[in-house]
């Protein structure tokens, strides 16, 4: 492995590293601030149209790249779009996980609720997913654009899918227990 792959990979996982402690913070405002606050009437529907905003573009971009991923996968397309597709998604992805923790701390969220609970442990895999993709997509980057996926190593192949399914089954866990407990409420 040359000196400046080296150096690019440490630099990579202290950004990671660095990444997943910012998530935890950000979780652990929300909570707190959702747990000790107590928003005014009025603001809770601007807080849920914040929320859905957020649901509609954080779920947007993951459900568009696991689906250009797939793609890949069947030979529909090429691992380039993927490539493409996630430089524009990622950023939008990240805006829709922050204004839903953002709007979230503001809708007084019911932690004796274990449904509750079980949302935001999947809100959190959903976050820390994102940031451990960041090492596959790195390592995908350094792949010829037209690289297949059968072609790829067994691990990488598995690596790919496992992040794609935690992603999207962290996402709907949350967006469905969302739901549950606004019907519910
Ligand atoms: C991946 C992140 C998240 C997703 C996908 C998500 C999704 C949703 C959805 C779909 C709803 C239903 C909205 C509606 O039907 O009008 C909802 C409601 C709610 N969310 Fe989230 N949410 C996320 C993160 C959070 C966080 C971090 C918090 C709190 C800190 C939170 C607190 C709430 C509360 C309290 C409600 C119920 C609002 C009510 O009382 O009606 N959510 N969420």
């Amino acid at each position: 492995m040359s000196v400046r792959l080296r150096e690019s990979r440490r630099i990579a996982r202290h950004e990671r590293a660095l990444a997943y402690w910012a998530v935890l913070l950000a979780m652990g405002l929300s909570l707190w601030v959702g747990m000790t606050a107590v928003p005014p009437e009025w603001m809770r529907i601007p807080a849920l149209f914040v929320h859905l905003g957020g649901v509609i573009v954080g779920l947007g971009a993951a459900v568009l790249l696991e689906t250009k991923g797939l793609l890949w996968a069947v030979g529909r397309n090429t691992l380039e779009d993927v490539r493409r597709i996630e430089h524009t998604v990622s950023p939008l992805a990240w805006m829709g996980i922050f204004a839903l923790l953002a709007s979230g701390a503001f809708l007084q969220p019911d932690l004796t609720n274990p449904l509750t609970v079980i949302k935001m442990c999947a809100v959190l895999l959903a976050a820390m997913n994102g940031v451990a993709m960041t090492r596959l997509t790195d390592e995908l980057a350094r792949l010829p654009a037209e690289v297949r996926f059968g072609a790829l190593p067994l691990s990488m192949r598995a690596w790919s899918i496992w992040s794609a399914t935690v992603s999207q089954a962290s996402w709907w866990t949350a967006v469905i227990i969302g739901m549950i407990n606004t019907t519910t409420r």
